[in-house]
């Protein structure tokens, strides 16, 4: 395993608050809202009535059940509770899903760029990652001809991040049916990592589930932890095939069983009742992401990017500064995570690098935070492109 690509740049930040040093953080992939107030007395509530035990190892019966009707209602899919799987996060779901479908040396391929924990959750369960250079011209979406020209008889699954986790990117349903396609006819699973589902700015949010050729092939993970902001409570779920969900129900028994009794009632409640919190949410990010892609394209026209159509990052090509910074008597040879470095250093501004997402060249800006902070980070950064162009010249 490798440490996470962010690892160096959250110690900075630690030493540097240490000293007293304001940062403006712009690094965290957690929304910056409270859990509701509902979420919250539903767990309440459990602890008051003594809903405590032990109870089954794929979760709570009623959880699943709310879960079931979520699907149902917002994304038009039928599944039983059998079919669903409960667990610590939605990063629980992913490594049981690795767990339970992947034999030594199986190869997973992972579109760059990708969410930083994909390929290690991979090489703990004994699969090899593959990854799977995108292109700008279809705003490095992962396709059916990029799994077809990656695949091996050895390909066992593809891991899809939509909405995606740096890119904000969204992918349609022709392009879903394409991907689908492809896996069908190599009979590929693909796991379909929908945590940011629910902020979306796109016309529809369609889940890989839907598409009538993926649906037995598709894992689909989802989690309260982004749409509901309940980071900390660990609530994931998985919907699957139902031979899938008691594989990953049965290994879930032997290591962790189900998550914390007070954070399946919260969920059970955030999910029958807090779809206007939500809405109200989406609406901040969706103005958020407006105004800061305004900044971008006025202000710093030199660092294109993709306007995000969901989740709450932008991910900006800083390749104006590569020769400048590749020229540095330290440079690491990763120069997004040197800028970054530098930005910190300079302009006390945190930022993730590329890198750490498999794509070196560009910086992620989570704006999961309030608007005047989003502001004041895109200033200091203009500022330090521009200053390191004028130096170029
Ligand atoms: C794309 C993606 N998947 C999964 C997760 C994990 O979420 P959870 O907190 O539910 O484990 C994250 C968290 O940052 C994420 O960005």
């Amino acid at each position: 395993m490798v440490p996470s690509g962010t690892l160096e740049i959250n110690a900075r930040v630690f030493e540097m608050r240490q000293n007293g040093e304001e940062i403006v953080n712009l690094s965290v992939g957690e929304p910056d809202f409270h859990t509701p107030s509902d979420a919250k007395m539903g767990g309440i509530r459990a602890i008051a009535e003594n809903r405590l035990r032990y109870d089954k190892a794929p979760g709570l019966m009623e959880l699943r059940e709310a879960i079931c009707r979520k699907l149902k209602n917002e994304n038009g899919l039928s599944y039983t509770p059998d079919q669903i799987v409960v667990t610590n996060g939605a990063k629980q779901c992913i490594t049981n899903a690795c767990l339970a479908l992947l034999n030594p040396g199986d190869e997973v391929l992972i579109p760059a760029p990708y969410w930083v924990s994909y390929p290690e959750i991979v090489k703990i369960c004994g699969g090899t990652p593959v990854f799977v250079e995108t292109r700008r011209e279809h705003d490095y979406k992962l396709t059916g001809e990029d799994i077809a020209s990656c695949a091996t008889p050895r390909t066992r699954m593809v891991i899809l991040c939509n909405p995606s986790n740096p890119l904000g990117t969204v992918h349609t349903r022709e392009e879903l049916e394409d991907i689908a396609k492809v896996c069908a006819a190599k009979d590929i699973y693909i796991m379909s990592d929908e945590v940011y589902e629910r902020i979306c700015f796109a016309e529809e949010f369609v889940s890989m589930a839907s598409i009538p050729e993926a649906r037995d092939l598709t894992i689909l993970i989802n989690g309260l932890s982004k749409s509901i902001p309940m980071t900390g409570w660990r609530i994931g779920y998985t919907a699957t095939t139902a031979e899938i969900a008691k594989a990953m129900g049965a290994l879930q028994g032997h290591i962790t069983s189900h998550p914390s009794m007070v954070s399946q009632w919260a969920g059970v409640a955030a999910l029958d009742h807090c779809a206007d919190y939500t809405q109200m949410m989406v609406g901040e990010y969706r103005k958020r992401m407006k105004a800061a892609v305004q900044f971008l394209r006025e202000e710093l026209p030199e660092a294109p990017f993709i306007e995000p159509q969901g989740a709450f990052y932008l991910f900006i090509d800083i390749s104006c500064v590569r020769e400048k910074m590749e020229a540095m008597p330290e440079a690491s040879g990763l120069y997004s995570k040197d800028f970054t470095m530098k930005l910190l250093n300079e302009k006390h501004v945190a930022v993730a690098p590329g890198s750490a997402f498999g794509m070196d060249g560009f910086i992620r800006i989570a704006y999961a935070a309030d608007l005047e902070t989003i502001m004041e980070g895109l200033r200091r950064i203009r500022d330090l492109i521009r200053e390191m162009m004028k130096e170029n010249r």
